[in-house]
């Protein structure tokens, strides 16, 4: 019997484990049909290196890229664990990450700022493969005490920007798209298969 990915995540310790964040159990819905397959994943923030291990677990036929902004990260590199070090708020930093792709899987756990979180997702979700999946981790920093920390400029907070996407997507069939202001959401909804919420968390799946 495999563990299952929380169990894997309490093994190594990351903060996205039941007693913690309790993200894993979650995503494993998701992502258990993509276990057996050599996926390739990138998240952002790599801190100490507890959640590239975890994945690198999980998905035991996948390559793992993990990036950081701290270039003591490099030495989580490992096996089938490569770190790059680049800024996430930087366009050109993500540009490097788009010529690495495709990916099957991105996770954005790193500075959880809304400017870099939206930014991010703007420069990476075109690299995400067909049935693939975007996560952004520990999006309550679009609300109440996180606010004036995590806002980064913005006037509109990363929970607002996908809650804004998830208007096209829900809503398709009787919005007239011709007159919606974002051609960016306006260009990618028609690719994505749903999104859905969670306490703390978005995930976006692509069409097959
Ligand atoms: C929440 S920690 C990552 C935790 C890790 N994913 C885990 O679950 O064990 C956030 C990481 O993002 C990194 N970070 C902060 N700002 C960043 C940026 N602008 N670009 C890339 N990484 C950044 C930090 O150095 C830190 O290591």
């Amino acid at each position: 019997m495999h563990e299952t990915l929380d169990e894997i995540g309490g093994r190594h310790g990351t903060d996205k484990r039941s007693d913690q964040n309790n993200f894993l159990n979650f995503y494993d819905r998701f992502l258990g049909p993509l276990r057996e397959k050599p996926v390739k994943l990138l998240e952002i923030g790599v801190l100490d290196g507890d959640s590239v291990r975890t994945w690198q677990d999980y998905f035991r036929n996948g390559k793992i890229v993990g990036v950081d902004i701290d270039p003591g990260t490099k030495a989580h590199e490992q096996d089938r664990i490569r770190i790059e070090i680049l800024d996430q708020s930087k366009v050109q930093d993500l540009d490097l990450l788009v010529a690495k792709g495709p990916f099957d899987i991105i996770v954005d756990d790193g500075s959880h700022v809304w400017t870099h979180q939206i930014l991010t997702f703007q420069k990476l979700i075109g690299t995400v493969t067909p049935g693939g999946f975007y996560i952004v981790e520990d999006l309550d920093t679009s609300y109440g005490k996180y606010v004036p920390h995590y806002h980064g400029g913005a006037t509109e907070s990363a929970a607002a920007y996908l809650q804004r996407l998830a208007r096209l997507v829900v809503g398709q069939r009787v919005l007239n798209l011709t007159e919606e202001p974002d051609a960016f959401q306006q260009s990618l909804f028609p690719r994505i298969d749903f999104i859905t919420f969670y306490r703390g968390a978005a995930l976006v799946r692509l069409k097959e």
